[in-house]
């Protein structure tokens, strides 16, 4: 398994390329799968999550062809003429959550999908049965055996009134893809308002879907009987462009991050400028700098969007732990997202955790140590905890880096850190 070394110390400067986002890719890429039209996808982050995501489509019969693509990131096209099946495997879907985005589409195209239960994962037990719920109200009908979702609609699905019952990205997700060829109105009350939903409403409006009250809580949609190709730029990686801000605040640097707009990061850049760093609109982008001296402990809470996002709350601690005096950081959407606190104790923070409340009390500095990765965000705070620590921090199990943050180590280089990979011998 690779690991990464970094050396602490270096303030970070110059300029870093968002890639696009993650999480609006991967339900673009399960939204493919609605038409045996081509969908041409440009901004993809070439992060592991989206080969995963692409061996997942290809099972089920997508042909994908790959146009020459910048320095960074991936733009492909995506062709499905025919589902040549409709089962999303254990194999495939256990790596990664976002494969039960496959379910929406499969069952909205086919009248059936097979899709194996995705099971726990680190950050806790996360259910999908609000889109099943969701899937029943539209007609599906749905057994859970050995594992597996089956869901049938002989007859197709029949537009419906959702009404989630806690806010779901995923959820929403998947019942605005399965509505667009729904029969009928579908009303998705309750709906998630995360900007990755609306690029991906955004897209399947250029494929032909009838969609209105993108980025509210309640989403009409007026099925249509097929869907047809589009030509979609992803939207920039929001969580991405808040770790490097943070990465920039956290070293005292002055870093300058391309290709996305203050509006995405909305109460990450409210959260930060409390802490003590001033994210600017610049000419392409945002500049990031410290407005005086030191950090200053803030407390914040995680919610769904516009809230502060669950994704940049480990970032965010790592951040908190130099910072003067306290700071009370609060999870309110997953009920086991502190497991990089150890971790970050290994290397000198003062943190307590109470439930799903942790207090940070900023010390004046942390030590490199060797650490390990958890999940995909955690192992970030350990990065921009690596940056300012006294000597080297050596972060196993990078695997976890590489599903979500595109050539991590040449951006932070490329701003001047002492970063690298530790590859292990083949
Ligand atoms: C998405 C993001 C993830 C982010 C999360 C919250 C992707 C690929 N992943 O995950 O990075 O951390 O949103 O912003 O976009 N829940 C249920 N039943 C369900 C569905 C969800 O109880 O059927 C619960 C979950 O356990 C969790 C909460 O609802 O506690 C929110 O989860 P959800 O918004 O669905 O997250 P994901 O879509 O899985």
């Amino acid at each position: 398994m690779d690991r990464i070394r970094i050396g602490g110390g270096t303030p970070l400067n110059g300029r870093i390329r968002i890639s696009g986002a993650k999480n609006a890719a991967l339900p673009l890429l399960t939204a493919t799968l609605l038409t045996a039209k081509t969908v041409r996808l440009r901004n993809l982050p070439n992060v592991a999550d989206i080969k995963l995501m692409t061996a997942l489509l290809e099972q089920h019969g997508s042909e994908v062809e790959h146009h020459e693509s910048p320095e960074y990131g991936l733009d492909a096209s995506y062709t499905t003429a025919k589902i040549t099946s409709t089962t999303a495997p254990y194999d495939l879907v256990r790596k990664m959550r976002a494969s039960v985005l496959v379910l929406g589409p499969l069952v909205a195209r086919e009248g059936n999908a097979t899709v194996s239960l995705p099971g726990g994962c680190a950050i806790g037990t996360r259910p999908v049965d609000i889109h099943l719920t969701a899937l029943e109200t539209m007609g599906a009908k749905i057994e859970l055996e050995e594992g597996y979702i089956h869901a049938v609609a002989p007859d197709g699905l029949k537009g419906a009134e959702v009404v989630f019952p806690m806010v779901s990205v995923g959820a929403t997700e998947n019942i605005l893809m399965a509505a667009a060829l729904a029969d009928g109105e579908t009303v998705m009350r309750n709906s998630a308002k995360e900007p990755e939903i609306v690029d991906l409403g955004e897209c399947l409006k250029k494929m032909g879907a009838k969609i209105e009250g993108l980025g509210s809580d309640t989403i009409r949609v007026q099925g249509v009987a097929e869907l047809g190709g589009a030509d979609h730029t992803v939207v920039a990686d929001r969580i991405e462009a808040g770790s490097f801000a943070m990465a920039a605040g956290i070293s005292d640097g002055d870093v300058v991050l391309e290709g996305v707009d203050a509006e995405l990061l909305g109460s990450v850049i409210d959260a930060m400028a409390e802490a003590g760093i001033d994210v600017t609109p610049v000419e392409g982008g945002l500049q990031v700098r410290r407005n005086g001296g030191a950090l200053v402990g803030v407390d914040v809470m995680t919610d769904p969007f516009p809230g502060f996002p669950t994704d940049m709350q480990a970032q965010m601690m790592a951040m908190m732990s130099v910072a003067k005096g306290a700071s009370m950081i609060t999870e309110s959407i997953f009920e086991n997202r502190f497991m990089h606190v150890p971790e970050l104790m290994r290397m000198g923070a003062n943190i307590n955790v109470h439930g799903g409340s942790a207090m940070v009390r900023g010390v004046d500095t942390l030590t490199g140590a060797p650490v390990m990765a958890t999940d995909l965000r955690a192992s970030m705070s350990l990065v921009l905890a690596a940056l300012i620590a006294e000597g080297d921090t050596i972060i196993d199990r990078v695997y976890h880096l590489d599903r979500g943050y595109e050539r991590l180590e040449d951006k932070l280089a490329g701003c001047g850190a002492d970063i690298e990979r530790l590859r292990e011998p083949a």
